[in-house]
């Protein structure tokens, strides 16, 4: 089949001012990083921008009962073809990490109205897919995929600013959580799904290809292990009569490398948040936290990780006589994506003679959450040395015009098969 071709310098360009603008003072709380997660006033006026930009091109946009953006070209009720990602950031987030998947979603819509072939199209922007707000991550899809209960809402998922309930934010941000259920309607339409995103590593870049076609995303499991000693004084105490929660919490983290190297399969271990508490240079740790992210294709290889690093943590404090805890905050299993809308990427993209490969994704995306109900696959784009959640992220708006292509033609495939059954 041959596939209407975009104008890929005019969307080049477009992407470029797209992406530039969202990364305007007016759109992140911090001007060292992109900062903009669910219900701050930043993350309202990137909502907006996107509306604006989806109601020029006749597209209605609605937020479904937390949050989650819905931009389509078709009445309720009417088969479209879903495409989207996140515009909330990292903490110490870039600019293209998620807002790259929305505004190139924005092209294809925009592409497709300006050749003329007016396809079905049904675009998302997820809530909080990086857990910026509520330590919780791909919570916006969450909710959608119904992952998550009323008391998790109302009670157990808290904002890090300020410790206040998800259910209380919502509602002051002007939205309905008590309806958080009728959020899994947004998908009901959808007859597939590809998400676009910035590959957050270097294969492709360092195997010069210029597209990746995703056909599995690593599970993962989010959880934190606390270390309970005694706060001591740090000249007065004796070596031997310590209680040091920081010492155990060392060992824990040399462990989980150890366990994750062994687990192989690219099962990867990290520990990306220490807490010491009460934190001064002349008092031992009383109690430690260490957050847990366990991540890899193969669920079972995670999930024993997690197990073995809970156990040697209980372990390496009984040695010692302090205790250790594990709470886990969530976890996502290892998600296959759909061969048909896999094979037809492929097919766009062998149209485009660019190199591109097949691959997994170790990153998680909102992906994970449609590809249970919805035909799903994403387009990966290198980005610069494989940097991501950091202000240096940097990625080709050329990449990304030549992904819209690869989309805009997959989609136009899988909605002509569709129409031809
Ligand atoms: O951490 C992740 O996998 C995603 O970038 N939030
Ligand atoms: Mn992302
Ligand atoms: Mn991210």
């Amino acid at each position: 089949m041959s596939h209407a071709t975009i104008d890929h310098r005019r969307s080049a360009q477009r992407i470029r001012e797209d992406v530039e603008t969202l990364a305007g003072a007016q759109f992140t709380l911090s001007s060292e990083a992109i900062r903009r997660y669910a219900y701050t006033d930043v993350y309202r006026a990137t909502l907006d921008y996107f509306t604006s930009a989806w109601q020029e091109l006749g597209f209605t946009v609605t937020e479904d009962p937390v949050g989650n953006l819905v931009a389509r070209n078709r009445p309720p009720g009417e088969a479209v073809f879903g495409v989207g990602s996140h515009c909330d950031s990292n903490r110490n987030g870039g600019k293209w990490d998620g807002t790259l998947g929305v505004v190139c979603a924005l092209e294809v819509c925009r592409a497709s109205a300006e050749l003329g072939l007016d396809l079905p199209l049904q675009a998302i922007s997820f809530l909080e897919e990086e857990g910026s707000g509520f330590g919780q991550m791909v919570l916006g899809s969450r909710i959608v995929a119904g992952r998550l209960s009323e008391e998790e809402l109302r009670e157990g998922i808290r904002a890090i600013d300020d410790g206040r309930p998800f259910w209380e934010h919502a509602t002051q941000a002007g939205y309905e959580p008590e309806r958080f259920r009728e959020c899994a309607h947004i998908l009901d339409d959808l007859t597939g799904w590809i998400e676009l995103h910035i590959e957050q590593a270097r294969v492709l870049q360092d195997t010069g290809r210029r597209l990746g076609v995703v056909r599995a995303i690593a599970g993962y499991v989010h959880g934190d292990i606390t270390v309970q000693g005694r706060a001591d004084h740090a000249g007065a105490t004796p070596m031997d009569m310590r209680l040091d929660s920081a010492v155990v919490a060392a060992q824990t983290i040399l462990e989980l490398e150890r366990l994750a190297l062994a687990a192989g399969s690219g099962t990867v271990g990290t520990v990306g948040e220490i807490e010491v508490s009460p934190g001064l240079i002349n008092a031992i740790p009383g109690r430690t936290r260490i957050s847990l992210d366990v991540r890899g294709p193969e669920d079972d290889l995670v999930h024993q990780v997690v197990s073995d690093i809970d156990e040697f943590a209980q372990g390496a404090a009984a040695d010692r006589g302090l205790t250790a805890s594990y709470g886990q905050r969530q976890t996502v299993p290892a998600t296959p994506l759909d061969d048909r809308v896999v094979a037809a990427l492929e097919a766009a993209a062998r149209d485009t003679g660019e190199p591109f490969t097949t691959m997994i994704s170790g990153a998680a995306h909102d992906t994970m959450c449609v590809a249970e109900r919805v035909p799903s696959a994403m387009v990966f784009v290198p980005c610069r040395d494989g940097l991501s959640h950091t202000p240096e992220e940097d990625a080709d708006p050329n990449d990304a015009a030549v992904a819209v292509q690869v989309m805009l033609g997959a989609i136009e495939a899988l909605t002509a098969q569709r129409a031809a059954v």
